[in-house]
C-alpha cells in the first residue's frame, strides 16, 4: 500500500485543489442555505431595502459558484486520478519487466492479468470516491462548525457531534452490519438453489417414493430463513439510512432550542436564529457519500495491496548501481565461463555446477543435455535474466554482473524456446528487431530461415497478418518467422535455446541447419536435445544434473563412451 501511495504523492497538490474545489461547492451550497435564511428573517422585519442588497447578491454569488466550483472539482479531481494511474500502470510495468521471464510465474494466467488490471483502476476509485469526499468532508465540517460555533458556540458543539457521528459511526456500522447479512444471505442462498434444483432433477424419485411434500419443506423452510435474513438486513439498512436522516434532524432541533433561549436571553441577533438552525441541514449532505466510501475502501485496499506486492517485488537480477561499460566497436565478442555455479533462490539445490565455456566470435557451441538439466538457465544467466552466485561470467573482459542487463542483451541475444509472435503482421513481428529495417533486409532475413517463399506466395506479402500468437502459420513457419527476427536483430552473439522444440525432427533439423549457417560470422551456443547437424558445431557440451559431463566434438564424442554416444544412438535408433 506504501509504495500505491507513493504514486499519488506528486498528484496531491491537484488533489487538494480538487478538495478545495469540492469543499467550496458543499460550502456555498450552505452559504446558500445560510443567506437565504438570514435574508428571509431579514426581510420579516421590513428595513430598508438597502439593507438586504448584500444578502441579495450574497445568495446569486453562492448559487453561481457552487455549480462552477462542483464543475471545477470534477475536472481537476479526475485529471489528478488519470495522471496517477498512468503513473502507476507504468510503475507496476517497470517493476514486473526485470521479473521477466523467470519471476513472473505468479502473474502469468490470463485471469490474474485481467484482475491486475482491475486492481490498477482502483486507484481511481481511491482517489475519486474515497479520499475526496472525505477530504471534503472534513473541510466543509470543519467550516461548518466555526461558521455556527462564530455565531453560538452551543450550536457549534452541537453541530460538531452530530457531524462526527455521521462521518464516522454511522457508516462504519452499517457497512459492517450490510457484509455480515450479505455473507449470511449467500449462503443459505447457495443452499436454496441446492435443494431446489435437487427436487426438480429427483421429481421422478421423490415423486415415486412419495417424499416429494418432505422435500418441498425442506426447501420452504431454507427459503423462510433467507426471508428472515432479508428482513433483518433490511432493518438494519433502515436504521442506518434512519440514522442519517434523524442526525441533521436532531441536530436541527438542538441548533433551534440553544438559539431560541440564547435569543431570549439577549445573547443572539434574532435573524440569525433561522441561520443556525437551517445551516445544519445543508452540511448532512457532505456526509451522504460517506457509506460509499467507506465500502470503496475496503474494496480498494485488497486491490491496492495486490498492487504493492507487485510494486516491491524483489527483481529476479539486481542491476549493479554504476556499471560498467562494454569496450564497444564492431569487434569480435568472447563470453567466458568459469566454474559457474547457479541456483534458484536461498537455499534450493545447485541448477547449474561448475559449467566452463568459452564463446567467441565466428565459433559455434552447443549444449545438449535432457529436459531439466540447466540448459535453459544457461541461457538466462548468459542474457542476464538469471543471477549466478558462484564462479565467473565475463562478456569482453568485463564481468556480467557489473554490467547492464540491457547493455548485455544489445550484444547477446536470444531465440526462445517458444518465441512469441505478436497478432499482427509479419513485417511488424520483423521490425521488432529492428525498427528502420528495408524491406530487402527484411527479405533477407526471411530467406535465410528459408521462409520467403510462403512470404512470396501470401496475396499480402509482408503485410500479411498472422493472428492471435501466430495462429495462421503453421508450428514450423511460426518459429522459422522468430529465427528470422533474431537474425534481422543481427546480435553479435546469438542464444539459441531448443529453436526446433515443438517440431517435427525434419523441420527442426532444418530450423538449426539454416540459422547455424546464417551466423556464420557471429557466435552462437545452440542448446538442444536434438544431436543431428551437430558435426557443424566446434564444440559439444553435455550437461547432466547441471553439471559438464562430457565435451569435444560431435565426431569425438559420438564414439567415445558416454551419455553423448547413448544420446547418439538412441536418436538414430529412433530413425
Ligand atoms: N524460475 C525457476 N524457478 C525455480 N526453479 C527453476 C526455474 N526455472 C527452472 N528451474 C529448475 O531448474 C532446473 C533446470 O531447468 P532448465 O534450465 O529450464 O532446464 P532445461 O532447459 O535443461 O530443460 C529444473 O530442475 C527446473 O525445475
Ligand atoms: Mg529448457
Amino acid at each position: 500500500m506504501r509504495g500505491v501511495l507513493r504514486t499519488i504523492a506528486p498528484e496531491s497538490r491537484r488533489l487538494l485543489l480538487a478538495c478545495l474545489l469540492g469543499a467550496c461547492a458543499l460550502g456555498a451550497g450552505i452559504g446558500l442555505l445560510a443567506t437565504a435564511a438570514w435574508l428571509i428573517s431579514r426581510a420579516a422585519q421590513h428595513p430598508h431595502e438597502s439593507a438586504l442588497a448584500l444578502g441579495i447578491v450574497a445568495v446569486q454569488f453562492f448559487g453561481l459558484s457552487k455549480g462552477l466550483a462542483r464543475y471545477g472539482q470534477r475536472l481537476v479531481g479526475h485529471d489528478a486520478a488519470l495522471r496517477a494511474l498512468a503513473d502507476l500502470r507504468v510503475r507496476i510495468y517497470r517493476a514486473l519487466e526485470p521479473l521477466a521471464p523467470s519471476g513472473l510465474a505468479a502473474f502469468r494466467s490470463g485471469e490474474l492479468m485481467a484482475r491486475f488490471v482491475d486492481d490498477v483502476d482502483s486507484l481511481q476509485d481511491l482517489l475519486v470516491r474515497v479520499i475526496a469526499p472525505f477530504g471534503v468532508a472534513i473541510l466543509v465540517g470543519v467550516g461548518t462548525v466555526a461558521l455556527e460555533w462564530a455565531v453560538l458556540p452551543a450550536a457549534g458543539a452541537i453541530v460538531a457531534v452530530a457531524l462526527v457521528l455521521a462521518a464516522t459511526v454511522v457508516p462504519w456500522t452499517t457497512n459492517r452490519l450490510a457484509r455480515r447479512t450479505e455473507a449470511a444471505q449467500a449462503q443459505v442462498r447457495g443452499e436454496l438453489s441446492a435443494a431446489v434444483v435437487e427436487a426438480v432433477r429427483a421429481a421422478p424419485e421423490l415423486t415415486a417414493y412419495g417424499a416429494m411434500d418432505r422435500k418441498l419443506e425442506e426447501a420452504q423452510a431454507i427459503d423462510a430463513r433467507l426471508a428472515r435474513i432479508a428482513r433483518r438486513g433490511a432493518v438494519t439498512a433502515g436504521i442506518g439510512q434512519g440514522l442519517a436522516t434523524l442526525l441533521p434532524a436532531l441536530a436541527t432541533f438542538g441548533c433551534l432550542l440553544v438559539g431560541v433561549s440564547a435569543v431570549r436571553a439577549g445573547r443572539l441577533d434574532v435573524v440569525f436564529l433561522a441561520v443556525i438552525a437551517i445551516v445544519p441541514l445543508a452540511a448532512f449532505e457532505l456526509a451522504s457519500p460517506l457509506p460509499a466510501a467507506t465500502q470503496t475502501l475496503a474494496r480498494v485496499r485488497a486491490s491496492l495491496g495486490r498492487v504493492g506486492e507487485a510494486l516491491e517485488a524483489e527483481p529476479v537480477v539486481v542491476e549493479p548501481p554504476r556499471p560498467r561499460a562494454l569496450p564497444g566497436g564492431p569487434g569480435p565478442h568472447a563470453i567466458r565461463v568459469r566454474g559457474l555455479g547457479c541456483r534458484y533462490g536461498d537455499g534450493g539445490a545447485l541448477v547449474l555446477d561448475g559449467v566452463d565455456l568459452d564463446l567467441s566470435t565466428g565459433r559455434r557451441v552447443a549444449v545438449v543435455g535432457r529436459s531439466g538439466a540447466g540448459k535453459s538457465t544457461l541461457a538466462r544467466v548468459l542474457l542476464r535474466l538469471a543471477p549466478y552466485q558462484y564462479g565467473s561470467v565475463t562478456l569482453d573482459g568485463i564481468e556480467l554482473s557489473e554490467l547492464d542487463g540491457d547493455a548485455c542483451r544489445q550484444v547477446v541475444g536470444l531465440l526462445s524456446q517458444d518465441a512469441h509472435v505478436f497478432d499482427t503482421t509479419i513485417r511488424a513481428n520483423l521490425c521488432l528487431a529492428r525498427r528502420d529495417a528495408s524491406d530487402e533486409q527484411l527479405r533477407e532475413a526471411l530467406r535465410a530461415t528459408r521462409l520467403l517463399g510462403w512470404v512470396d506466395r501470401l496475396p499480402a506479402g509482408l503485410d500479411t497478418p498472422v493472428g492471435e500468437l501466430g495462429e495462421r502459420m503453421s508450428g514450423g513457419e511460426r518459429q522459422r518467422l522468430a529465427a528470422a527476427r533474431v537474425l534481422l536483430a543481427d546480435f553479435p552473439v546469438m542464444v539459441l535455446d531448443e529453436p526446433g522444440e515443438h517440431l517435427d525432427t525434419a523441420t527442426a533439423d532444418a530450423i538449426v541447419a539454416d540459422v547455424l549457417d546464417a551466423a556464420r560470422t557471429r557466435a552462437v551456443l545452440l542448446i538442444t536435445h536434438r544431436l543431428a547437424g551437430l558435426h557443424a558445431a566446434d564444440e559439444v557440451i553435455v550437461l547432466d544434473g547441471g553439471r559438464v559431463v562430457q565435451r569435444g566434438t560431435h565426431d569425438e564424442l559420438a564414439v567415445r563412451p558416454g551419455a553423448y554416444a547413448d544420446m547418439w544412438r538412441r536418436e538414430q535408433g529412433l530413425r
